[in-house]
């Protein structure tokens, strides 16, 4: 591992305890690059009002935008899961609003398990700006 793809998987990691999950008990975090090399992390925030919960992802491309940050070269997702965790199917598509389609993605476990794709692989076919030219 580079240590790069290390510093991302202790931001997530240290990010991961931060998590606000006392709905569902799974925290998750996660850390992204930027093509600029600037690292931002985000972990998922549950509400009371279960739909209104954020995942880490989300919150880390927030982070990112609010940074200033304007895309994602490389990202990490880390649980405490069997499997590691792919990003969710709305997750998929905020990824792929920031991301160039050889981005990184690496899903992991708390355990040390690691699972690496490309954005284009983990949403092929996504709805993009070019679907909507002449609208
Ligand atoms: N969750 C994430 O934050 N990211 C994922 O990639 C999968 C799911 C969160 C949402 C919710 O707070 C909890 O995990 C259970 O679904």
């Amino acid at each position: 591992m580079t240590g790069e793809a290390a510093e991302l998987r202790e931001a997530a990691r240290a990010v991961r305890e931060r998590a606000h999950a006392p709905y569902s008990g799974f925290k998750v975090g996660a850390a992204l690059r930027t093509g600029s090399g600037a690292v931002f992390a985000g972990c998922n925030v549950e509400n009371v009002a279960y739909p209104e919960g954020t995942c880490a992802e989300a919150g880390a491309i927030a982070a990112m935008v609010a940074g200033g940050g304007t895309e994602i070269a490389a990202i990490y997702v880390i649980a405490d899961a069997p499997e590691p965790v792919p990003p969710c199917g709305g997750c998929r598509q905020k990824i792929a609003e920031f991301a160039p389609g050889d981005a990184v993605v690496t899903m992991a476990t708390t355990a040390g398990a690691e699972r690496v794709m490309r954005v284009s692989d983990l949403l092929p076919g996504a709805f993009g700006r070019g679907h909507m030219e002449g609208a």
